[in-house]
């Protein structure tokens, strides 16, 4: 769907050298999007031409009241469209499309592992409430670069939903030192429901990350769900910029639009050497 988002937050999240952005949408996409999907927002510099940047940039969507019809998108400013889009102001309306993709999956019961890298985390709160809406068990492992980042990422909101918490940070100053998969594998370890199947999991952040905690589910006999996160072109399917190559059930390599049939997939299906 092609429609407008009126910008009615935007302001800068944390430590500002972390570049991080909150910008709260309102318009109708809020009434049906679902956790894991995203949107194509439109970001001109009209001072140059209003076909440039020619790509819509894609966000995930990170927080959802359909009440409000609003939208929340969290994101960091990495390049020239990002850095247009800060520019954007209270009462502005952008050019938004979506909600786009197909977004994760919930288990009926059971316990849910949410594992982020990174700026990965902006989909997952979505997720985590939705399943403790539906009366799961949530936890999350989530890694980033140091104590100020996490903070600056919205450590506070997921203290404020009372689930467990393994952090890590790669210098150490927040949580255990090194990857976010250290503290997985450990809690997999002791834990003897994993093998009957009780626990889910669901992925996000960089793709060496989520290759290796897809490994990991895999030798404990996990399922786990990941969203890929890579470089699109149109967003709806027409131009084959995003495909990425999965294997299917019968071992045969197929190709799929991440933008169309993800950007969530389970992990066993994604050929990871040669996705995307
Ligand atoms: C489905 C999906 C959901 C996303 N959700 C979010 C989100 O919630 N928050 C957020 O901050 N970002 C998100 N991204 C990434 C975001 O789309 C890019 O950061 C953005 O398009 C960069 O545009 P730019 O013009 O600012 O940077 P560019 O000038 O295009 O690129 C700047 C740098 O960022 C890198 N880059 C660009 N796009 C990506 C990408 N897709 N993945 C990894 N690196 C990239 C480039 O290689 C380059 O090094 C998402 C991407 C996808 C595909
Ligand atoms: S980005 Fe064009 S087909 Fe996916």
């Amino acid at each position: 769907m092609l429609t407008e988002g009126q910008v009615v937050v935007h302001e800068s999240l944390g430590d500002e050298e972390q570049r991080l952005r909150r910008l709260v949408l309102k318009g109708p996409i809020a009434r049906t999007a679902q956790a894991g999907q995203f949107v194509a927002i439109q970001v001109q510099d009209s001072s140059i031409s209003s076909f440039d940047p020619l790509l819509r940039r894609p966000i995930s969507i990170a927080g959802i009241s359909s009440e409000r019809d609003e939208i929340t998108l969290l994101y960091r400013i990495q390049g020239r469209g990002t850095e247009i889009l800060a520019r954007a102001k209270c009462g502005d309306k952008l050019s938004v499309m979506g909600p786009l993709g197909k977004g994760f999956s919930l288990p009926e019961k059971g316990e849910l592992w949410l594992v982020a890298g990174g700026i990965g985390i902006f989909p997952l709160y979505p997720l985590a409430h939705r399943a403790l809406t539906q009366g799961l068990t949530v936890r999350l492992f989530w890694g980033g670069e140091n104590k100020s980042f996490l903070e600056s990422a919205g450590l506070s909101s997921w203290k404020a939903l009372g689930i467990p918490l393994h952090l890590s940070t790669l210098d150490g100053s927040l949580g255990q030192k090194g990857l976010v998969t250290g503290q997985a594998q450990e809690l997999l370890e002791k834990s003897s429901a994993a093998s009957g199947g009780h626990i889910r999991a669901a992925a996000c952040g960089p793709k060496k990350m989520m290759q290796a905690v897809t490994e990991l589910c895999k030798n404990y006999k996990v399922s786990v769900e990941v969203s890929l996160e890579e470089r699109m072109g149109c967003a709806v399917g027409a131009c084959l910029g995003c495909v990425c190559t999965l294997i299917d059930e019968a071992g045969v390599l197929i190709h799929k639009k991440v933008c169309q049939d993800g950007p969530v997939f389970r992990g066993e299906e994604v050929v990871w050497d040669e996705s995307c």
